[in-house]
């Protein structure tokens, strides 16, 4: 059988720093789309590597007293053993100091020029180090400064080789409106759509100032720009032009080159400008991804703020790492990393839901059948497990196939809690009280097993070391459940011996000491609740009737700005749109409200939370660990009266 392929990149990363958490989300984003697309049967290619010219790393190896070469040697081995640590399954690691590598720029670069579409002239004009990245008057404004990183630019002067990336301007644009995927998510593409529309101009693409890159083939004084050079380790990796062609002829064009979005304009204008000019096809997609920030704004070594991935896997464990990051990073947009949002998920999502769901099932299983999995009733039609596991199923496929892993889990989680759900609602204990209800309790058993073992196929692209364990403890063959394929309901065989072992996730007990100051309020506030006595003032059916309770359709939902409680709602109320703003950030993903009827109190005073007006407030239910938004089901007209 021929299989697709599916080819897909990480940035290179720049070895001129360690690695911080931020760094690692494109990887495992990277590594999980990888694993789904090997479980669907693809013959997949996962490249990443490290970008190591460039003046930054130069100046950095002096700084330090080290030969450049030596630096990026130490770095690099200290970037392959993060993304080991982390679970990275890539199939090659590339270093653009390789000599495969160079020699492939050396010839993409000689080609452009034989043809004239590189030429010398010199350049007089704005560059930003750190950023590596040259700046015209109008994009630097007033200040100088660097639109990117803010940070003063140099003025220079020196003659230098061209792209005639204006030539290709027309050509770009038409190919963006051609192929909506190419650039995703949309914002994205709008973005790059008004960047290209502003006008492209020629490239410089040398510099002479410096040498630590790869020199001009025929004028040895110059080197070539660092990014013409990195971008082309997508073509270099994989063989092209060399003899040993077979996997450029087979994995080329790239399926998705994969980053975050302050470095999609290098791969959506410069990139596929350069392809144009080699007379090679372009990549199918270019996907960039949100930033993960912390309240203080976005990680950088210069702020002091940078959180070693490292330290938090040995902490608390690669899995949970992975599932954060693919779970709190929306897809396009930025997510939010504290220690204490990290624990909550390790806490609520993984200890208690899934965690707990598999012990109780397990514990069930040796109670009342010996340790065996029994044999579901004959059924006449699909139990609701089974329904729902195989609507999940294609729901998480489909955001999966997007890239959107938060939406996917969500959807899975959405299982997990059905499942849980279902232990309350059938009782076993009470269903093994009564001899009569045996074959009941067996399926009931049977189909929280099997629901399990659903979960935990999907669950594997994001946190690949967790199913070894969970197979062990349910008794399942891991052949049978490694590709997609296995979330078909059935493959949970009578008779399987379950073993009991300790918690797949331990929950984290917080120290006072371990919470940073500031945080004291939000934990106690978790913790501590009681009950409120019930209020013994009475109220007149008046009285209550003044309350303008509605049903309110979420249009809408995002996060409010450097506020991690609250959410902003667009909701419809009859033909009405309402904004509302609710602290319900820490309980809900917004796209988990989308489409929900919610109930608001429709003739509350408006109120202004941080800046924005809110008109009305939105019923929820909450206790010391849960908080439920009210919602309707049945297909009730939004602006519908609640009495
Ligand atoms: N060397 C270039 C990429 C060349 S690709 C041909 C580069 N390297 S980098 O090390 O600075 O960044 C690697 C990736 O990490 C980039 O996609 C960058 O945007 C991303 N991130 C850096 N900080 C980040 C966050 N805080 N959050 C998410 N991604 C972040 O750029």
């Amino acid at each position: 059988m021929n299989k697709e392929k599916f080819y897909i990149t990480t940035p290179i990363y720049y070895p001129n720093d360690k690695l911080h958490i931020g760094h690692a989300f494109s990887t495992v984003m990277a590594d999980a789309m990888t694993r789904y697309k090997r479980m669907r049967g693809y013959d997949t290619y996962f490249l990443t590597g490290t970008d190591e010219h460039g003046q930054k790393i130069e100046r950095a190896a002096r700084s330090l007293g080290k030969d450049p070469q030596q630096h990026v040697d130490d770095i690099a081995v200290s970037i392959k053993n993060l993304w080991r640590e982390l679970g990275i399954s890539n199939d090659d690691f590339i270093r653009t100091t390789e000599e495969r590598h160079k020699k492939v720029v050396r010839e993409i670069f000689m080609k452009i020029y034989a043809k004239g579409d590189i030429y010398k002239s010199s350049y007089e004009g704005w560059y930003c180090t750190p950023c590596e990245t040259f700046f015209t008057e109008r994009q630097l404004g007033e200040g100088k400064l660097c639109p990117d990183c803010q940070r003063p630019v140099e003025l220079i002067k020196e003659e230098s080789y061209f792209f005639r990336m204006s030539q290709y301007q027309e050509r770009l644009l038409q190919h963006i409106q051609d192929n909506p995927d190419f650039i995703q998510p949309i914002s994205r593409r709008n973005e790059m759509i008004n960047f290209i529309k502003s006008g492209l101009e020629d490239l410089c693409i040398s510099r002479t100032t410096f040498n630590w890159g790869i020199p001009v083939p025929t004028d040895e004084k110059h080197v070539i720009y660092v990014w013409f050079d990195a971008l082309t380790n997508y073509l270099s990796a994989i063989g092209y032009n060399t003899e040993n062609d077979a996997l450029f002829k087979k994995y080329w064009p790239a399926d998705i080159h994969l980053m975050a979005k302050d470095i999609v304009r290098f791969h959506a204008v410069i990139w596929p400008t350069i392809l144009m000019a080699a007379e090679l096809p372009l990549p199918k997609q270019i996907f960039g991804h949100g930033w993960l920030l912390l309240d203080s704004g976005k990680m950088s070594k210069s702020k002091g703020n940078v959180v070693d991935p490292l330290q938090l896997i040995k902490k608390y464990g690669v899995n949970s790492i992975r599932y954060f990051l693919l779970r709190e990073i929306p897809v396009g947009a930025d997510g939010y990393y504290s220690e204490e949002a990290l624990v909550q998920r390790i806490n609520n999502d993984l200890a208690n839901d899934y965690g707990n769901l598999v012990s109780r099932t397990v514990a069930m299983v040796e109670k009342y059948f010996g340790g065996k999995v029994p044999a579901p009733e004959e059924k006449e039609s699909k139990g609701e497990l089974e329904i729902f596991a195989a609507e999940t199923a294609q729901e998480a496929a489909r955001f999966m196939d997007r890239l959107d892993f938060a939406s996917a889990l969500t959807s899975i989680w959405r299982l997990v809690s059905r499942a849980n759900k279902f232990i309350d609602e059938t009782m076993p204990w009470l269903l093994a009280k009564d001899e009569g209800k045996a074959a009941q309790l067996a399926s009931v058993i049977y189909d929280l097993v099997e629901t399990i073992r659903i979960i935990t196929v999907m669950l594997t692209p994001v946190m690949p070391e967790l199913p070894p364990a969970v197979w062990n403890q349910l008794g399942a063959d891991p052949e049978e459940n490694k590709l997609w394929t296995a979330v078909t309901w059935g493959g949970t065989k009578p008779g399987q011996v379950t073993v009991k072992e300790a918690a797949l996730f331990p929950r984290i007990e917080i120290k006072e000491q371990d919470i940073p100051a500031g945080k004291e309020e939000m934990m106690s506030a978790t913790n501590t609740t009681e009950m409120v006595p019930l209020s013994n003032e009475e109220i007149s059916i008046e009285d209550f009737a003044k309350i303008d309770l509605r049903v309110a359709e979420v249009v809408a939902c995002t996060k409010v700005e450097k506020a991690d409680k609250l959410l902003q709602l667009e909701v419809k109320i009859g033909s009405e749109m309402r904004t509302i703003v609710s602290g319900i950030a820490k309980h809900y993903d917004p796209q988990e409200l989308i489409g929900k009827k919610v109930i608001v109190v429709a003739n509350l005073k408006p109120a202004k939370l941080r800046g924005i007006v809110s008109q009305g407030m939105i019923l929820a239910a909450s206790d010391e660990q849960i908080l439920e938004v009210l919602h309707v089901q049945s297909p009730i007209v939004p602006g519908s009266r609640v009495k």
